[in-house]
């Protein structure tokens, strides 16, 4: 039924009445309501205006949006992103990225962008869901020039990247939760997923995948506490999904040289700690077995976020092994 409605809703140019689809869909006007709303849980970007009815955001969907990233893509400064991909739909464009690596060993510098994912991979074996028109799907592929220990390394600095892009494309400035969440008002606007791929026990590939809620109007019960979007945060009806993802290839370059430099975050640390929401806070660390709360300091070179316990001891958290909430909520 969901199907038949967001059929109806794609079929049209413009606004179709609530009448009209309770009408098609031989259902009352309150249930359309509540499939929209479902829909709309699920990413689809629906609007509704009194009379007038409801309206899928179609815009700068598809094609269009992936001409509109070639077109920036290829005025990109420098030779560092040599390959673009762009497709509709996929499984996950993190898989999409290990699949090139072992069709091009040795291969760097290269995107790939979609509309849609089927199957969308979050942190810690999550989904992460991966409507058309709502976000930005991409993942990036680097060669390795560092130990398998260093690739988380990259997640801190992708996110550093997207929280600097959205700065300076939309002008409202994000935090970062360590290690990698993008934050606005309280929410993550942002995940983060980095992988490796092996060969004869060497990493031969590192996919680095962002997803970023752009378009998105509202989220499902699951999310709807800790998720927002670019739309929700500035009023913008259409964000630019395009110009945000090049900005952010551009940036991750520019911390990836300062990366290179020393093999570890020293060369970016001071502006990370100045935007990471978790410094000179007292965070909860939850770990497989247990928790305690201490004060974060801010991240060290290698990534680890530096925490004073209540025993006055320092110490380094990694982040594969825990994670942090504020003691106020997710953020905060
Ligand atoms: C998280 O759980 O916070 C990380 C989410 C990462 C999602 C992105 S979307 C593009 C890329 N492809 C995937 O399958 N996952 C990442």
């Amino acid at each position: 039924m969901e199907d038949e409605l967001l059929t109806l809703l794609s079929e049209t140019d413009g606004f179709i009445s609530g009448e009209q689809l309770s009408d098609r869909l031989g259902i009352t006007r309150s249930a359309v309501w509540k499939r929209i709303n479902r829909l709309r849980e699920k990413g689809y970007t629906i609007d509704s205006v009194t009379n007038k009815g409801y309206r899928l955001l179609k815009e700068e969907r598809g094609e269009l949006y992936g001409k509109r990233l070639k077109e920036a893509f290829d005025e990109i400064p420098g030779d560092f992103w040599k390959t673009m991909i762009f497709k509709d739909v996929i499984d996950s464009s993190n898989l999409e990225c290990k699949r090139y690596i072992q069709e091009h060993p040795g291969c760097e510098g290269v995107v790939v962008f979609c509309e849609q994912q089927t199957a969308g991979r979050g942190r810690r074996g999550r989904t992460w869901v991966s409507p058309p028109g709502s976000g930005i799907y991409m993942s990036m592929i680097i060669q390795p020039d560092f130990p398998a220990s260093k690739a988380p390394m990259m997640t801190l600095l992708a996110g550093m990247a997207v929280r600097r892009s959205i700065e300076e494309v939309y002008g409202i400035s994000p935090s970062i939760k360590w290690p990698n969440d993008i934050i606005l008002s309280d929410r993550k606007v942002c995940g983060i997923l980095t992988e490796m791929t092996m060969e004869d026990m060497t990493i031969s590939g590192v996919v680095i995948g962002i997803g970023i809620n752009v378009n998105n109007n509202a989220f499902g019960e699951e999310l709807k506490e800790v998720a927002t979007s670019i739309a929700m945060e500035t009023g913008t009806e259409q964000p630019d999904r395009a110009a945000l993802a090049v900005k952010v290839l551009e940036w991750f370059e520019v911390y990836l040289n300062r990366f290179r430099e020393t093999q570890d975050l020293s060369g970016v640390m001071e502006e990370y700690n100045a935007h990471c929401i978790n410094t000179g806070k007292r965070v909860r660390v939850l770990l497989r077995d247990g928790e305690y709360e201490a004060l974060a300091r801010g991240i060290r070179p290698d990534g680890e976020l530096e925490v004073k316990l209540d025993d006055g001891t320092i110490t380094g958290v990694s982040s594969g092994e825990v994670t942090i909430r504020g003691v106020m909520g997710y953020a905060k």
